[in-house]
This record gives C-alpha cells, sequence and structure tokens, in this order.
C-alpha cells in the first residue's frame, strides 16, 4: 500500500488536512499516513519549522499532503523560541520554501476553473445589460525555484558583487550611492528549469485537452530573462504542433484577466509573475477557499491549497474555513498517483454540492468570518466534507 507523508502544519491546516483524508478513505483511496512534523511549533521547541526527520520521511516516501503554517518576521520569530533556544543565533526560514528547495520542486500548478453556481464566481456584464459567468478553466504553471524569488539578494552588497554589477553600464547611475543605501535583488533563470515547465505545461494541456499555452512574461523590458522564456517556449512549442502557443505580457494579462478570463488554458510564467497571476485567475473563481496547487519534483511531489494558516480561525469550534481548496489539492495527490477516476468522483461530488447551494461555508454566504457564521446559514468545514462525501 502507498504511504503519504501527512504535514498539517499549523492553525486550520491542523483542520482541513484530516477532512481531507476523511474523504480520501471515503472515496476507496488506499493509503497509509504517516505524520510529518512542521511549522511553528517545531520552530519554538527546536529552532527548526522544518525537521530533518520530515525530510527524511519525504525522501522515502516521495508524496507529502501539506495543510498549511504559520510563518512570521525575523525578529518575531526569535521572540517566540524557547527561552533555552533565544541567542543561540537560530534564524527562521519558511519549511514549505525549504521543502520546494530541498527536494527542487521546480514545478508549480495552480489550476483555477471555477464550479458552477459558486457565488463567488466572477461575472461579468454583456452587451445587453444582463451578466455572464465566464467558464474559467486555467492553469498556472508557475516556476518555483528560481526567479524573482530566487533569494539571491543584498541590501549593502558586498565590494566584490559591486564591482560585477558595475561591469554593467547601466550601473552608471549608481556610481555615486554608497553601498549601504544599496538593495539589488536578482531575477535568475537558467534554460534547464525554464525547459522543464514548459514541457510540463504542454504535456499537460495535451492530457487535460487545453488549446493554448501562454507565456506570461514581460519580454519588451526584462529582455534577457523573459526573453529566454519566450525564445524556450517556441522551441518547446514545436513538439506539440496541435496546441497553440500564445504570449502576453504580465500587466496587460491582469487586466484582460477581467476581460476574457475565460479565453487562456495554460499559463507559464516565472516565479513572482505565476504568484501574481495565479492569485489573479484564483480570484475569479472563489479565492483562497478554492485555490489548490501541486509542488513537483523529479522525485517528490507536495500538494497543498494555496491559503495559509489563517490564525484568527483557528480558535473556532466547530471550524468555518472551507476545506475544499484542501480537497482540489489531495485531487491533484490522486492524479499525479494515477488515480484520475478517484479524482474526477471527488470534483464531481464537490460540484454537486456547489451547484445544489445547501451546504456553505461562510466564505461562500460572503459572511465576514466568526463563531455567528453558522447562525447566518454558513456550514462548518466538518458539514462541507459530510456532505461531499454524501455526493461520492
Ligand atoms: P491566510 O491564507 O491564512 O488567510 C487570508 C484570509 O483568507 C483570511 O481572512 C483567512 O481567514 C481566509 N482564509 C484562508 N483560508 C481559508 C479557507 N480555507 N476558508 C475560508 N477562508 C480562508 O493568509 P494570511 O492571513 O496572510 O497569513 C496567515 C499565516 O499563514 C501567516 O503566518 C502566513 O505567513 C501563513 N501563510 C502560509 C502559507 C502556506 O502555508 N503555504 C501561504 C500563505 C500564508
Ligand atoms: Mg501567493
Amino acid at each position: 500500500m502507498r504511504t503519504i507523508v501527512a504535514l498539517p502544519g499549523d492553525g486550520i491546516g491542523k483542520t482541513v488536512l484530516p477532512e481531507s483524508i476523511r474523504l480520501l478513505d471515503a472515496v476507496g483511496f488506499e493509503a497509509n499516513y504517516v505524520h510529518g512534523d512542521i511549522g511553528w511549533e517545531f520552530w519554538q521547541k527546536e529552532g527548526n519549522a522544518l525537521p530533518q526527520r520530515t525530510i527524511d520521511l519525504l525522501e522515502e516516501h516521495k508524496i507529502g499532503l501539506f495543510g498549511a503554517i504559520t510563518s512570521k518576521p525575523k525578529d518575531d520569530a526569535v521572540n517566540e523560541l524557547a527561552p533555552e533556544l533565544k541567542d543561540k543565533g537560530y534564524v527562521y526560514f519558511s519549511p514549505i520554501v525549504g521543502l520546494r528547495q530541498h527536494f527542487n520542486l521546480d514545478i508549480c500548478i495552480r489550476p483555477c476553473k471555477a464550479f458552477k453556481g459558486n457565488p463567488l464566481n466572477f461575472i461579468r456584464k454583456d452587451s445587453t445589460g444582463g451578466f455572464v459567468e465566464p467558464p474559467v478553466d486555467t492553469v498556472i504553471f508557475r516556476q518555483n525555484t528560481e526567479g524573482m524569488y530566487g533569494g539571491i539578494e543584498w541590501t549593502n552588497p558586498p565590494q566584490i558583487v559591486r564591482e560585477a554589477f558595475e561591469t554593467h553600464p547601466k550601473m552608471k547611475k549608481f556610481a555615486h550611492v554608497k553601498s549601504e543605501d544599496l538593495a539589488i535583488s536578482t531575477r535568475i533563470v537558467s534554460r534547464q528549469a525554464t525547459e522543464r515547465i514548459f514541457r510540463a505545461a504542454f504535456e499537460y494541456a495535451t492530457k487535460f485537452g487545453y488549446k493554448n499555452v501562454t507565456v506570461c512574461e514581460k519580454p519588451n523590458v526584462l529582455r534577457e530573462t523573459s526573453g529566454m522564456y519566450i525564445k524556450i517556449a517556441r522551441q518547446i512549442h514545436k513538439e506539440y504542433p496541435g496546441i497553440q502557443l500564445w504570449d502576453t505580457n504580465i500587466d496587460a494579462q491582469m487586466m484582460w484577466l477581467t476581460k476574457n478570463p475565460e479565453d487562456y488554458g495554460v499559463i507559464v510564467a516565472e516565479n513572482m509573475f505565476g504568484d501574481i497571476i495565479s492569485d489573479g485567475f484564483a480570484g475569479l473563481v472563489g479565492g483562497l477557499g478554492f485555490a489548490c496547487s501541486a509542488n513537483i519534483g523529479d522525485e517528490v511531489a507536495v500538494f497543498e491549497p494555496t491559503h495559509g494558516s489563517a490564525p484568527k480561525y483557528e480558535k473556532l469550534n466547530p471550524s468555518i474555513v472551507n476545506p475544499i481548496a484542501m480537497f482540489l489539492s489531495a485531487c491533484m495527490m490522486l492524479e499525479h498517483l494515477g488515480e484520475a477516476e478517484k479524482a474526477e468522483q471527488i470534483r464531481k461530488a464537490i460540484a454537486e454540492v456547489i451547484e445544489e447551494g445547501k451546504v456553505q461555508t461562510y466564505d461562500m454566504k460572503k459572511l465576514r468570518g466568526g463563531a455567528d457564521v453558522f447562525e447566518n446559514g454558513a456550514c462548518t468545514t466538518q458539514e462541507m466534507t459530510d456532505a461531499v462525501i454524501s455526493k461520492l
């Protein structure tokens, strides 16, 4: 039997992850779940939010199902360490970023598909004054390990870095700025990783019948990095003649987001642009309660909802949060494991519950979150799971 590393993490991660396992059991997915320690508790107790034993578990079992973690700014993090760990020089780093880097989970997939009847779906006025609800079904492929979020940056850059940058003519305008008054963040991309994300995107489009792949970059300004994205897109596109290759600029794409989102199938972008555009599309289909993702490397893959630990709701009992983003992430895991039929069964059950409109979490009811949402007709997290299970 398969073993899945269950990584609940913090806050509502501890609520939605067990609910997704309850659903996976109900659909007949056979697996063992081993618990992996991750998150704030382990930062506080051990000075490490991603203990080596958790890395070892993933190394062994390859598949992680992850809830959410809490991150806090550097100084707050040190203040919350156990007293005996303070002043030992521990530095907090995000365990999910740590996982992506350690296992080179370079391909991030974020599907944004509207469920019919979801009250949170984007609607648009049509030419007759009526409204249309565009059938959004866009999958963002975000490069997860390089680019603007690659982490290669300095405030007060060392002299050698400064000198290297000064070989570029455009650095002249900073020649008189003192190093301590300079901050540099880089955007570095490699051919190898760029080829990998495009190949994955074209393969996905082929497998799931999407008609176009769009490169969403800014090559007119970022001539080198975005330029490489376009060049490699065109090169790999030659192997997939049945799929159209489009390109858009990130800024224009944000404008088109509300004009014609239904036209876009698969979108590929560098780390930061992918982060931006995937949040944009997620907003059209219900936002954080519906936004799922997969982080895929050569060997290891980790599936997680896009949302965080929502600390303001973690103590509410019963829980009010929407588990659907976690369910859809579990569906991506099923697909990855060759259990596409079970994934489809779950998605169909979710679609039925949403279309019926009887069972809705507070976000779907457009309520302000709090203990009183039940009086206003919202269901609990567990009731949503029960409703989906009843439709299987
Ligand atoms: P968040 O995603 O936790 O919450 C943002 C808003 O969405 C809140 O109003 C929250 O209550 C609501 N929300 C989130 N998930 C929901 C769900 N399933 N159903 C209904 N409503 C939901 O982001 P926030 O508040 O910026 O950050 C909270 C903590 O989470 C921070 O420590 C942050 O660093 C961490 N975080 C972790 C992520 C991860 O684990 N991958 C991603 C984003 C934030
Ligand atoms: Mg984001």
